[in-house]
């Protein structure tokens, strides 16, 4: 795989039509596209996944699935049918443990996402939680080794101490990816793709600096060249 394949265009836009105009602009550059809720739940939005798997592209539902074991198993299935390349569950066993049951047989790889980057220990401690960000995010993703799950979400910033607790197989996909230079906007706490790449990063995820460009064709290009230098 180049480099630049693991660069991931989060399509945050509000309509199909939006997203299959900035798909095009992008061209050869980029090769896989993160649909999250907003989109995916658009007037046209999983059909518009699949006619991006359809064109050659790589798809990343990010539906970050959550429920009784049942009826997780089988939106899992149904997404693997639908032939998307990553989902995303929350890190929770039982739930884990239902995705990886409905996506047995298909190439849809499950991705859990551990501790919500919005979330600090006193949001942990407010909604009941024992312990702090770090020592869940640890403990969840040994758990999500132990279910089978091929990857997970996380910061950058965590990428030097969960690595050594899951091993080299494990996908790390982390957002929170600002080329030199651009404003982070809401984003705090970034790393350049080049230092998420030696980090140990297998993807990155960016959105806003490419989507938002004036030009993103270009945009995404310098973030892919960079890549590839990495
Ligand atoms: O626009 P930006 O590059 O910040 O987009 C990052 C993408 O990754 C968005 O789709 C956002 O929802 C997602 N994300 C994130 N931080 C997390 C988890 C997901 O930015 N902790």
């Amino acid at each position: 795989m180049k480099t630049r394949e693991r660069l991931i265009v989060a399509l945050d836009v509000e309509s199909v039509a939006d997203a299959r105009a900035l798909v095009a602009a992008l061209g050869e550059t980029v090769s896989f596209f993160k649909v999250g809720m907003e989109l995916a739940y658009a007037p046209g939005g999983f059909d518009f996944a699949r006619e991006l798997k359809a064109s050659g592209k790589r798809v990343f539902l990010d539906l970050k699935l959550h429920d009784i074991g049942a009826t997780v198993e089988r939106a899992a299935r149904q997404i693997a049918r639908l032939g998307a390349d990553f989902l995303t569950v929350h890190a929770f066993p039982q739930t884990m443990a239902a995705a990886r049951r409905g996506a047995s047989d298909g190439a849809l790889r499950l991705l859990a996402v551990t501790v919500m980057t919005s979330y600090d220990d006193a949001d942990l401690a407010e909604a009941g939680y024992a312990c702090g960000v770090a020592e869940l995010a640890a403990r969840r993703a040994k758990q999500a080794k132990a279910e089978g799950i091929d990857g997970l979400i996380l910061s950058p910033m965590e990428l030097a101490a969960i690595r050594p607790i899951v091993g080299p197989d494990m996908l790390l996909v982390t957002p929170g990816v600002r080329p030199e230079g651009t404003d982070v906007g809401d984003q705090k706490r970034v790393m350049t793709p080049r230092q998420a790449i030696a980090a140990s990063a297998d993807y990155i995820v960016v959105g806003r600096p490419i989507t938002r460009a004036t030009d993103p064709a270009k945009a995404a290009e310098d973030i892919a060249r960079e890549m590839d230098g990495a």
